[in-house]
């Protein structure tokens, strides 16, 4: 019975939903005694279908997105917080369009840990040029080819680049012009940047 709880427990934990967990468990827990197994089974499909819907949506998930996109990663700095190129630093390189682009996930975190040679997108992949994982260049090579990556505000890690992803292909790529209804998603309520944008 231990077993199967923590079993439980590191799934939902998985899912990242504690509180749901703990109700959870609480309910399920009492009608256990009289068929030990039934329950069980019952548990671990009830915790196998919250750890997907979980999955799907896991809005704390996509709020770290937008962190790494917003704050550790500065995206924004060059792609404007939306995504769409409108950035408020008129200092900084111009970053693409993300919103207007259609790139599959792949080639989405590729980009990102890889950056851009000569564009003023930097490679976010502390290891990105040392080990060939990217295009198969070192950093000898690109000095050698005179290709030059501009510096980026931080690394980020596997998860990271993932959490980034899931949340730039939900709510920015290729979403078009950010609209108020998007835009409240995007910040969660109606934050003053959304007041000014039109249905
Ligand atoms: C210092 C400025 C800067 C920062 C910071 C930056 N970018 Fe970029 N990014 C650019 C520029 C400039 C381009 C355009 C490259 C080009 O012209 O091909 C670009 C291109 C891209 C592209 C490829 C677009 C295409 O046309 O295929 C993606 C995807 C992207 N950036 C995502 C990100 C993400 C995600 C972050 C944050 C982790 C980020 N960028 C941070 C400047 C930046």
């Amino acid at each position: 019975m231990q077993v199967a709880i923590s079993a439980l427990h590191l799934r939902l934990w998985h899912a990242g939903d504690a509180r749901t967990m703990r109700a959870l468990l609480k309910r399920m827990v009492t009608p256990m005694n009289h068929n030990r197994s039934f329950s069980f089974a019952i548990i671990y499909l009830a915790a196998t279908l919250l750890g997907t819907v979980a999955q799907a949506q896991a809005p704390e998930d996509l709020a770290a997105g937008l962190r790494i996109f917003t704050q550790k990663g500065d995206c924004q700095a060059c792609h404007g917080w939306a995504g769409d190129g409108r950035k408020m630093d008129s200092q900084m390189p111009d970053g693409a369009n993300l919103r207007a682009l259609k790139i599959d996930r792949e080639t989405l975190i590729q980009t990102i840990r890889c950056g851009r040679h000569g564009t003023g997108m930097p490679a976010f992949d502390r290891l990105a040029y040392s080990d060939g994982r990217c295009f198969g260049l070192k950093a000898a090579d690109l000095r050698a080819r005179g290709l030059t990556l501009t510096d980026p505000p931080a690394t980020l890690q596997l998860n990271e680049f993932n959490l980034l992803a899931d949340f730039l292909i939900a709510k920015v790529i290729g979403k078009g012009p950010i609209n108020r209804t998007q835009c409240i998603d995007y910040w969660g309520s109606d934050v003053a940047a959304c007041k000014e944008l039109g249905q």
